[in-house]
């Protein structure tokens, strides 16, 4: 192999010129090539970066012998197909969130690259954040306490998604960041939403997580809301912690903040509210979608896995198939059988038994 890695990237719309820009900013590859099947995108990306190639058929990527890399910025029900192709190519391969439409498609990729022993990640961006990583810090030294539960909102107008409801195109972020904190998977999951504009594809939904050691968390979806919000709160035993990305500097703060219960052999006595100082520690700002397109170019090197492998990615669509699952049943509870797995047709889930629609367990 050069010493510089070549990539190609597909999908030069919304999200894929971030990747173009990150990538081409990092000294250890070069962006070789870049495909779209809209000749426009392709301009302009040309103007803003003319030494890259551009191309329309997605073969120049995979049939390129000078090209050791693919990362693939196109729409969701594309990522599988596109994927498998790199994959079967010879190449290392990162795709955008979520990593595919189904966990058996997660299960394949995650087979073909293994069994060529090529790198497969998935950009779940948040992950490579400081902030991120700063939680998952404050949370294992167990300075607030036992984790209670997690409350997340990811909120905006738009972008409508034409083909993924509002769950698969935000809740990667939330789910990625509470497992990745957590460091444990949810046992069971409800969702529940609504579609009002499109048909049969929600634009806002609540989901909510039960994980084994009683933890529990929210994550609640909108393209229907007039601002964008960004938070996400860590509910302690002794401090609580709450993480606002739309904060340009100060987006941890952690709160000295507490509920006390009265002692059990009192039954009459108050809550107690315990109220101390609030404080924002210091976060080294980089790019989060840097710091991953640098983890990339390093596993390729080091043949190490990344935080985001295939694995990680794969239990983020085992939990969106299950929440999809509920959405579709009003919102029952549908319990996740993380040893059989799932497949298209759900045998790895348990539906538990629902007061709010006719559901028994099914495995
Ligand atoms: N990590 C993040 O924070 C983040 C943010 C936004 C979007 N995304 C992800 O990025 C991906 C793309 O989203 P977007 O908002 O940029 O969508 P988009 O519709 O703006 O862009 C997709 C591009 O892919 C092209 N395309 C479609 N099929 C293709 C094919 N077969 N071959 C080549 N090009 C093809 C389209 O012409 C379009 O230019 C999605 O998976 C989305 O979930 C990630």
């Amino acid at each position: 192999m050069t010493e510089k890695l070549n990539i190609g990237i597909v999908g030069a719309g919304y999200w894929g010129p971030n990747l173009i820009r990150n990538f081409s900013s990092l000294p250890q590859c070069h962006v070789k090539t870049v495909c779209d099947l809209d000749k426009d995108k392709l301009e302009q990306i040309k103007d803003l970066f003319p030494q890259i190639d551009t191309t329309t058929d997605y073969r120049d990527l995979t049939e390129d012998t000078e090209i050791h890399a693919i990362a693939i910025a196109s729409p969701v029900r594309t990522h599988f197909p596109l994927a498998k192709e790199s994959l079967l190519a010879g190449k290392h391969t990162l795709t955008e969130k979520p990593m595919a439409s189904s966990p058996a498609e997660c299960r394949e990729l995650i087979e073909i690259s293994e069994s060529r022993n090529l790198l497969l990640m998935v950009d779940h961006t948040f992950i490579y954040s400081s902030a991120v990583r700063m939680i998952k810090e404050i949370v294992a030294s167990g300075d607030i306490g036992e984790l209670i539960y997690i409350s997340s909102k990811r909120l905006n107008l738009g972008l409508f998604q034409k083909d993924i409801n509002v769950t698969w195109d935000l809740a990667p972020h939330d789910l990625s960041i509470i497992l990745y904190v957590m460091g444990t998977a949810p046992v069971s999951v409800n969702c529940q939403g609504k579609a009002h504009f499109n048909p049969e594809i929600e634009d806002v939904t609540n989901m909510s997580l039960e994980f084994p050691n009683g933890g529990f968390a929210t994550i609640h979806n909108s393209w229907i809301d007039p601002n964008k919000v960004r938070t996400m709160t860590f509910v302690g035993s002794k401090k609580m912690i709450v993480y606002d990305d739309m904060e340009p500097l100060e987006k941890i703060k952690v709160y000295d903040k507490r509920v006390e219960p009265p002692p059990h052999h009192d039954p009459f006595a108050e809550f107690h509210y315990s109220y101390g100082d609030v404080y924002s520690p210091y976060l080294n700002q980089v790019e989060p979608l840097r710091s991953l397109c640098r983890k990339f170019l390093e596993c390729t090197q080091c043949q190490c896995r990344s935080e985001t492998s295939g694995l990680e990615a794969l239990q983020v669509v085992q939990i969106l198939e299950a929440a999809t699952l509920s959405l579709k049943s009003q919102g029952c509870n549908v319990g996740i059988n993380w040893e059989a797995g799932l497949s298209d047709d759900f045998p790895g889930l348990i539906k538990k038994e629902c007061s709010r629609c006719n559901w028994r367990t099914l495995g």
